[in-house]
């Protein structure tokens, strides 16, 4: 253990003289969300609204939006197999099937039921809804 404790402290150093001789630098992919203060803050508040003014609306919008639109943002995860018009693909088609059944199916794969050959495949998927995503999608489902 000792011998740990000389490079460990060099490391921190290393870390603390990097951080102060290069903290100006910018990543690329991540713009730097330090360097606005003062007018370039006051300019993106005029502009966007506080922080608790876009969550307010994001909230309002998220509550007034219908269980079918909800659902068909949920949707974007079931895309890859079902289809963006639920024509099918690796999954079964989802077109033309009304509420009740997407309702029946999506639970009993949240359960972990086995329903066809493949349904190991929906599992994942179905485990991360919950009832009123569920109650969305089938919303969605059937506008398709
Ligand atoms: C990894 C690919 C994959 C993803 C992602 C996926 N599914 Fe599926 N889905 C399948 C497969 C494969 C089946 C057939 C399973 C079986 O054999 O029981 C299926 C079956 C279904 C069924 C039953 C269809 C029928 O005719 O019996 C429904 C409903 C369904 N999926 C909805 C969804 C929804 C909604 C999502 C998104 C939350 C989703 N799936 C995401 C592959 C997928």
């Amino acid at each position: 253990m000792k011998n740990l404790v000389l490079p460990a402290i060099a490391l921190v150093f290393a870390f603390v003289i990097f951080d102060i001789a290069y903290s100006d630098l910018e990543v690329k992919s991540r713009p730097s969300v330090h360097s606005c203060s003062g007018e370039c803050y006051q300019n993106y508040i005029a502009a966007n609204g506080t922080i608790v003014e876009q969550q307010r609306a994001a909230a309002e919008a998220a509550a007034s939006a219908s269980p079918a639109e909800l659902g068909q943002q949920t949707y974007a995860s079931c895309q890859a197999c079902h289809g963006a018009d639920g024509q099918g693909g690796i999954g079964p088609q989802l077109q033309e099937r009304d509420a009740a059944f997407i309702t029946q199916a999506l639970t009993a794969y949240k359960n972990r039921e086995t329903r066809g050959a493949q349904s190991a495949l929906m599992w994942p998927s179905a485990e991360a809804l919950s009832e009123r995503d569920i109650e969305n999608l089938a919303a969605f489902v059937e506008t398709l």
